[in-house]
């Protein structure tokens, strides 16, 4: 069996051939991030316009690329939310359309779950119960994973989610969208005794999070100095450590507090080098196992959603009625339904 994935719920359009008992034949990526750089953010038509000129072009790529016969194809699955609706509408309608064309089932899969699981297309991987760190563009939570579908929200944002506040940050440093890799950039030259911003929340308990106020810690930093390249670096640096050192303490007391010994990060914030090498040194120091995916599986691709919907088989549909859900809890999804386990 194998599985065609789409990916299209914000700036990257993504296709990929995940193999039941091989695993993943390949995948292509493409990033939307020109065309948005010039307004300093994702424009939602943009985006789906964009979508809709490189998606069914890539899908042939991708299948002549791997020398794969539309008739080789068992399923295809493709991320139903959550993300921008035309952004979403356009992966799942072509998605919908090629299963009617094929006539095979189509399988909606959860962008998070996505993230989620994607550290298990690595070997080795984590294997359940673990905790998960979701930190993406809009999202940062903690996870207690005890299976597929079943997802205990420990912890969370109460704000702006680590890849937005990345984001926001370096766009006041005058770094330019998207500025999260930009930002660690920099900051790997920044001196990390220069600034010292606050740990938000750490002293109280529970594993929530809070990240707005380290940008007006960066802004008022930010204009107290003569703003050249080194008052950049050091700052990036300072935001940096405090984002990396927050979620190390809330990472630690997740794990304490659930008993489980295995850390798995996910989403585009977990491609920070700073922040797999910090957690790297405590998961030695403390004997717990980490888990991450390359780089180009930490942030978005179909590659996650093919592997994904590997799990979710037994919700694939055959019928041609579709919703795409713009906002879309991690919690409301259902454990996966018990099936052979695939390679
Ligand atoms: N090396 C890095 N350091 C810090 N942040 C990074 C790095 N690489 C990517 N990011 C951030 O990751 C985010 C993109 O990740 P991802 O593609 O998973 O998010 P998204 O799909 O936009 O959001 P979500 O998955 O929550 O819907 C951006 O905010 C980006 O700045
Ligand atoms: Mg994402």
């Amino acid at each position: 069996m194998i599985i065609l994935g789409i990916e299209t719920s914000c700036d990257e359009t993504g296709v990929a051939l995940y193999h039941l008992e091989q695993g993943l034949l390949g995948h292509l990526l493409y990033s939307q991030t020109a065309t948005h750089a010039l307004y300093g953010g994702v424009v939602p038509e943009l985006a789906s316009r964009d979508h809709i000129q490189k998606l069914l072009p890539m899908v042939a790529e991708l299948l002549q690329q791997q020398q794969i016969a539309s008739s080789e194809i068992s399923h295809v699955a493709y991320t139903a939310g959550p993300g921008l609706i035309g952004a979403l509408l356009v992966g799942a309608s072509v998605a919908r359309a090629l299963a009617f064309g094929w006539q095979i089932p189509a399988i909606a899969i959860h962008h998070m779950e996505g993230h989620l699981l994607a550290p298990m297309l690595e070997r080795p991987a984590p294997s359940f119960p673990f905790v998960a760190l979701l930190v993406s563009g809009g999202h940062t939570q903690l996870v207690a994973v005890k299976g597929v579908g079943d997802y205990q929200i420990l912890g969370e944002s109460l704000d702006d989610a680590a890849g937005e506040a990345f984001d926001k940050t370096a766009k006041l440093l005058g770094l330019g969208y998207p500025g999260g890799p930009a930002l660690a950039r920099i900051a790997a030259n920044g001196d990390s005794s220069a600034f010292h911003f606050p740990r938000p929340m750490v002293d109280r308990p529970g594993l929530d999070f809070s990240f707005s106020g380290l940008k007006t810690f960066t802004m008022t930093s930010w204009r107290a100095t003569n703003q050249d390249a080194t008052s950049q670096a050091n700052i990036a640096r300072a935001f940096e450590d405090a984002v990396v050192d927050t979620i190390t303490i809330k990472c630690k007391r997740a794990l304490k507090e659930t008993g489980y010994r295995q850390l798995v990060l996910a989403g585009g914030v977990s491609a920070n080098r700073h922040l797999q090498q910090t957690l790297r040194a405590v998961a030695d120091q403390e004997g717990f196992d980490l888990f991450y995916p390359r780089q180009e599986f930490c942030t978005d691709n179909a590659a996650m959603i093919a592997h994904a919907a590997a799990y979710r088989l037994g919700d694939a549909l055959r019928h041609h009625c579709f919703e795409v859900h713009p906002r879309w809890p991690l919690s409301q999804l259902q454990p996966a339904k018990d099936l052979p386990k695939h390679n």
